[in-house]
């Protein structure tokens, strides 16, 4: 069976909350998309640890289609109440369900989330040569950010941030 991404309808895939019993899920993924990512994950981190921390301290949501696969995931954290920033970490799309949407729709499910939590904006890291997904972030209204949040190598990354207003009644 052959599969096109321009067939695939939005309305058939659903976004599932990870939960910490559901770490096998997520590793399985993470494993699935390492060759997806420009510089593998796995050889920055440990895929379990890197599991098992974000299902402690962060929110995992993965995109499962009606026929049953899992095509996209997005991780994030927005756990730093001192500073209201929420910070995605991963974000995943399986080839053969690009350019239908679901990019946009993991990112802005976090940034929906993390506004739900009381974060003011949202950031990442993003690789200067990844076009897409900065792209994907620029229609998502992130823009390049000034602040430099730790000690990423400008050379290869740029930080973008998208302000998430607050309502104040
Ligand atoms: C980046 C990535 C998540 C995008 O996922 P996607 O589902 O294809 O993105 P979307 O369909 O939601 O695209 C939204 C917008 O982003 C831009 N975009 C996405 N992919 C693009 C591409 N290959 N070329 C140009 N623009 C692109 C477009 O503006 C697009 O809107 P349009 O289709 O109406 O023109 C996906 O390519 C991916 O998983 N890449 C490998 C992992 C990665 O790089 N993750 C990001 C780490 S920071």
């Amino acid at each position: 069976m052959v599969r096109t991404a321009v067939n695939t309808n939005l309305d058939q895939v659903t976004l599932d909350e990870l939960s910490v019993r559901d770490k096998g899920r997520l590793e399985r993924y993470l494993r699935r998309s390492d060759t997806w990512m420009a510089l593998a994950l796995s050889q920055r981190t440990d895929l379990s640890q890197f599991a098992q921390k974000i299902l402690r301290n962060g929110v995992a949501a993965i995109a499962i289609h009606a026929n049953g696969t899992d095509v996209g995931m997005v991780a994030f954290y927005c756990n730093d109440l001192s500073h209201g920033r929420a910070y995605i970490t991963h974000l995943a799309v399986d080839p053969e369900y690009r350019r239908c949407g679901l990019g946009k729709k993991l990112t802005e499910f976090a940034m929906r989330y993390s506004q739900s939590r009381g974060m003011n904006s949202i950031a990442l890291e993003v690789g200067r040569s990844n076009e897409s997904a900065r792209r994907l972030y620029a229609s998502c209204g992130f823009v390049e950010s000034e602040t430099q949040i730790g000690g990423i190598n400008s050379l290869t990354s740029i930080w973008m941030s998208c302000p998430l207003s607050q309502n104040t009644e």
